[in-house]
């Protein structure tokens, strides 16, 4: 049986390397079965919750569509015509719908740890759908899988993550995710108010190599994987710094046309103007099928959770 049963999923540091590889090739084959049956009986009976406390489309979409493909049900908990809007606490709010006996929760927050506070106060498993700007451990599970799969192998990547690294919480996880592989090379890529956290680079020193820079142009010939996010405008205090900030740095066909070798491009999504449509068509361009791989590597994450 998997060593991921009725476990809360809080951090990418919650996945060792031996469980990587089995949710990947678990996901490959629910991926033959989801196309040749469409929904499937492993989770028949079992029932998720998805509490978004935070604006959301892939992840939560991407679990009901991971459950409902196992052949599990959902309840999605809207925050906005909730009693939450008559001063009820998250807290609370969290302790009811657990009362109803869901099999799994998906929480998403922007308090960060706040899955983590949660957790001994609710019986079911949580899986944290990202908490503020701490972590998004399935957004990472993702990114991996869409590595592995377009290389190959994530042994030896070099990865520049670039954009808004200080706030952007799938910075974090892609990282420290990375430290299960050898041999990993990090390119920091930002300008410096928005590089990534001390944090972060304490949790991931001696394990990965990496380094900070400014600019993509000095890095992208030594690149496998470039990984674009956007500035994360609803977490700067000042908005006249993320004005200050916009124009900083994006990703465009004509500049991506002066490399020999160009890295395949990613994006957790949503993009705003850091990465343009007209990269679409690239050969390199796999943000689309990053998103879609989503379903598939979170029905093999709920599949193992929910031990069916
Ligand atoms: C990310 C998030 O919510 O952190 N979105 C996602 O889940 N795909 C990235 C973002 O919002 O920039």
């Amino acid at each position: 049986m998997s060593g991921l049963v009725g476990k809360d999923i809080l951090s990418a540091f919650d996945f060792e390397r031996q469980d990587l590889f089995r949710l990947f090739i678990l996901a490959e084959r629910l991926k033959e079965e989801i196309n040749d049956f469409g929904i499937l009986n492993y989770a028949v009976g079992k029932l998720m919750v998805t509490a978004f406390f935070e604006p959301s489309t892939r992840t939560k979409v991407s679990f009901q569509f991971a459950m409902k493909r196992l052949g599990g049900d959902v309840i999605d908990f809207i925050e906005e015509v909730s009693s939450l809007q008559k001063g009820e606490t998250e807290e609370d709010t969290m302790r009811i719908l657990d009362g109803y006996d869901p099999d799994v929760i998906v929480v998403r927050h922007s308090k960060p740890f706040f899955p983590h506070k949660v957790k001994d106060m609710v019986k079911a498993p949580i899986i944290n759908g990202g908490d503020g700007t701490n972590e998004h451990p399935t957004q990472a599970l993702l990114d991996v899988y869409t590595i592995w799969k377009e290389l190959g192998r994530v042994d030896g990547v070099v990865i520049g993550m670039m954009g808004d690294l200080k706030y952007g919480r799938t910075i974090p996880s892609l990282s420290y995710m990375l430290t299960r592989f050898n041999d990993v090379t990090i390119y920091f890529i930002s300008p410096k108010e928005l590089q990534v956290r001390e944090e972060v680079i304490k949790k991931i020193e001696g394990k990965v190599t990496y380094y900070m820079v400014e600019k993509p142009e000095d890095v992208m010939e030594k690149l496998d994987v470039l990984y674009v996010t956007r500035l994360q405008k609803e977490r700067f205090s000042d908005p006249q710094e993320y004005e200050r900030l916009k124009g900083s740095y994006k990703i465009e066909r004509a500049m991506l046309q002066k490399f020999k070798r160009l890295p395949i491009i990613m994006h957790p999504l949503p993009r705003v103007w850091e990465l343009s449509t007209d990269v679409d068509d690239l050969p390199q361009a796999k943000y689309f099928n990053q998103a879609k791989n989503g379903v598939y590597i979170r029905a093999a994450l709920l599949k193992e959770v929910l031990g069916v």
